[in-house]
Formats: structure tokens, C-alpha cells, sequence
């Protein structure tokens, strides 16, 4: 009788190896699928594709149990949630500092986003998320923005108190890690992006990972309402909250490829920006009056910039415009006069409560115990001071030493000017 690769890593799992060795045969097997014939759709081929190698080799590399291949990051982060059982009277708190889409994800799945400050790294402020816990808060979504990791071990401490789910977005840091282990693997799941502008980039694309079986198969189920995911697709459910009306966020064999490629050169990626930010931040320790940007687990930061704090937002001002003079390729966060969705304060759809229907769910939802939250622009003054003094400048992979010289003498200047 043949068998195929999948059920052999099906049988591995049952057994209780330790994680390493079940890693390894993972390893093995999956380096041993067999080449597919094209095929375009991931469910039906002759053999396992692209997609399934994709899932197979994030799974591996990130050190999650499960992992699911979808067609964005905004997907990945409704499938988690659904799949998380999060929905109507709950809220989810949500960092004031994110693409638009970590706060939309949790409307669209019926929730509550409410809005938490950043602290000087960017991420979720363990101390405001204490503050903005209520007896709805079913979730808390950390976002590692820029590459930078959240604070995961106060976060997780917190989700532990509370009985709360963690849902992490890693859009912007996919490799990154806490710890020495994968950001998207300390919460009940991990979503991640692969969007033109990503760190593994297929256009469109993202994933989902989590150790949870029930939260994978839910995930599954949300992703592909047809349920070509099931072997035996219309067989009855096989446990309570398996089966339900979902969406279509299958991911195609063409973009599983492109993602695949671009994974197998994530390693040699975050090495050299790893490398380079290091080597730029040692030159610029150094410079007085440089206030640098502290990193939870600086060893883990999947480094795409580096972050300093001026003094005032008009000082932050003139740094950039020196150093544009200079050529260095830095850039501001937050600007009054400049509209731009990874800040709360643009989000109308959620400080106006914007619905697609006149009913206003989820806001109106009689399954809302709690008191609405008063979103308004002013809601967390913190999160503007920082990014309003922040300066931004971006990480090149393909620096060499010499030209880090020059960026970290063009930042001296720049911070001594104006
Ligand atoms: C932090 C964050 N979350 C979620 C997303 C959504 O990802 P996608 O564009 O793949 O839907 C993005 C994309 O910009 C992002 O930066």
C-alpha cells in the first residue's frame, strides 16, 4: 500500500516525540514531497502543491504546530479571530499603532476594537492594555509593528490572568522573534501577510499558525466556507463548531509558489538587516544627545528600521529634512497634516462607528453588555507624542560596512544641523 508523505507526518504526530525530533522528521519529509505537475487550485492536485509545501516549510520554520495558507493578512487576522470563538459582545483590545486592518478585522468578526497606547517600542503598552480590560475584553491583539517585537511576556501574563485569547499580528515582522522563539507563536494563533510591501512578499497572501487544533480546523473552515479543505468534504461535522458559513480566502498555487520562493530566502534577509542594524546602531550609541529606540529582545527584532526619539515633533521635523539633504532614506511617523491608516486617529470607520448597514452592528449588538468605548482623536495623547517625535529611517539588506559609515556620518551631521 503507498503511502503518501502526508500521512506519514500525520503518523509522526500521533507519536509523542519531542518537539526537535518531530521537527526533524517534518524536515525530512517535507523535503522529500514530490514535485507536482502545474496546477492552479490548491485543493484537488495530483499531488500535494505549492501551497501545502508553503504550509509545510512556515509551519517548520516558525515552530508552530498548524499552519494555514490564505489569500491575506487581513483574512489570516478575521479567520484567527472566528476561529478563536470572538464575536459579538466581545472586545478585543487593539494597539493605536497598526495598519487599519488589526481594529477592522475584529468589527468584521462582530467585536468591539478598543483602542490601547503604544509605548516607546511601538507596541502595545502592557501598563494601558491593564487599564483597558473590562469584564467583555475577550482578546488582545499585539502587533509587531516594523518588525519590532511586543512586549509578549507581560502581554501573555495578562492573558493568563484574564482568561484571555492572544491574537498576534505579524504582518510586519514575519521571522521576527521574542525569546529566541517565532513571533505569531506565543498566542492562541498568529497571523501573518505576504502583501507587495511584507518581508516575504507574494503580491497578496498571508498565513495563519497556531498549536490549537480546534482553533486550525475552525480557522479552516472560516477560510473555505465550499470545505474542499475536508478530505471528506460532506461528511457531518466531526465536533461541535467545526462546520459553519465562512468566506473564500484560499490561497492559489501562484501565489503559494512566489510565497514559498521568497521564505526559503527569508534566513539570509533578516541576517544581513540583522547585521546592519546592529552595526549602525553601534555607531550611533555613541553620538550624544541620539536618543535611541528601546526594542523588547533587540536580538530578535527582525531589524527592517531603525527608530530615534527628537526632543519635540518640529525638532523630529528637521532631523528628516537633514536628512534627506544627506541621502539617508529617513522618514517620519506621524504627521498632523499627513493622512496615513496606521494611525487611530484616521480610522473614521471606527471613531465614527461606520457600518455597511444602517443597523450599526456590531456596536448596536444586544449581545454588547458593556459601555461602547468614546473613541475620539485625543484618545491616546501618548501613542502622538512618540510617533510625532519619531524618526524613521529604513533598514537596506544590501548595505556593506562602508556604506554603514557613511549612513551613521550623515546621521551625525544631520542630528548637529538645523
Ligand atoms: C500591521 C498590519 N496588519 C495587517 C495588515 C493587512 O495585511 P494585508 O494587506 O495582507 O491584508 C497589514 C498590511 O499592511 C499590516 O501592516
Amino acid at each position: 500500500m503507498h503511502m503518501g508523505n502526508e500521512e506519514l507526518m500525520e503518523i509522526v504526530d500521533l507519536w509523542n516525540l519531542k518537539p526537535k525530533i518531530r521537527e526533524k522528521i517534518h524536515q525530512l519529509l517535507a523535503e522529500n514531497l514530490p514535485e507536482s505537475p502545474p496546477h492552479l487550485f490548491r485543493y484537488y492536485g495530483p499531488e500535494p502543491g505549492k501551497v501545502v509545501q508553503l504550509e509545510r516549510e512556515f509551519a517548520l520554520k516558525s515552530g508552530a504546530r498548524y499552519a494555514l495558507a490564505v489569500n491575506s493578512g487581513t483574512s489570516a487576522l478575521i479567520a484567527a479571530l472566528v476561529a478563536c470563538g470572538i464575536g459579538p459582545g466581545d472586545e478585543v483590545i487593539v494597539p493605536a499603532y497598526t495598519f487599519f486592518a488589526t481594529a477592522s478585522a475584529a468589527v468584521v468578526a462582530r467585536a468591539i476594537p478598543v483602542i490601547a497606547e503604544v509605548d516607546e517600542t511601538l507596541t502595545l503598552d502592557p501598563e494601558d492594555v491593564r487599564r483597558k480590560l473590562t469584564s467583555q475584553t475577550k482578546a488582545i491583539m499585539p502587533v509587531h509593528m516594523r518588525g519590532l517585537p511586543a512586549d509578549m511576556d507581560a502581554l501573555m501574563e495578562i492573558a493568563r490572568e484574564s482568561g484571555l485569547k492572544i491574537i498576534e499580528d505579524v504582518a510586519q515582522a514575519c521571522g521576527g522573534r521574542y525569546r529566541g522563539r517565532w513571533l505569531g507563536t506565543f498566542g492562541d494563533a498568529g497571523c501573518f501577510s505576504f502583501d507587495f510591501y511584507k518581508i516575504v512578499a507574494s503580491g497578496e497572501g498571508g498565513m495563519v499558525v497556531t498549536d490549537d487544533e480546534e482553533v486550525y480546523i475552525r480557522a479552516q473552515s472560516y477560510h473555505d466556507t465550499a470545505a474542499c479543505w475536508r478530505p471528506d468534504r460532506y461528511a457531518r461535522e466531526k465536533m461541535p463548531g467545526e462546520l459553519f458559513c465562512g468566506e473564500n480566502y484560499r490561497m492559489s498555487e501562484v501565489h503559494g509558489a512566489i510565497a514559498l520562493a521568497q521564505l526559503r530566502k527569508l534566513d539570509g534577509y533578516l541576517e544581513r538587516c540583522r547585521k546592519n542594524k546592529k552595526l549602525l546602531t553601534e555607531r550611533l550609541e555613541s553620538l550624544r544627545g541620539v536618543q535611541l529606540q528601546p526594542v523588547n529582545d533587540p536580538d530578535g527584532d527582525a531589524a527592517q528600521c531603525l527608530i530615534l526619539f527628537a526632543p519635540t515633533a518640529e525638532r523630529a521635523r528637521e532631523m528628516i529634512d537633514n536628512l534627506h539633504l544627506e541621502g539617508v532614506p529617513a522618514g517620519g511617523i506621524y504627521d498632523k497634516t499627513v493622512r496615513d491608516w496606521h494611525i487611530y486617529t484616521y480610522w473614521e470607520h471606527i471613531l465614527e462607528r461606520k457600518t455597511p448597514t444602517p443597523e450599526g452592528c456590531p456596536y448596536t449588538c444586544p449581545h454588547y453588555q458593556g459601555r461602547l468605548p468614546e473613541y475620539h482623536p485625543e484618545m491616546c495623547p501618548r501613542t502622538l507624542d512618540l510617533l510625532s517625535r519619531t524618526v524613521h529611517i529604513a533598514i537596506s539588506p544590501d548595505w556593506e560596512e562602508d556604506r554603514i559609515e557613511d549612513v551613521a556620518g550623515k546621521i551625525a551631521r544631520a542630528l548637529k544641523g538645523g
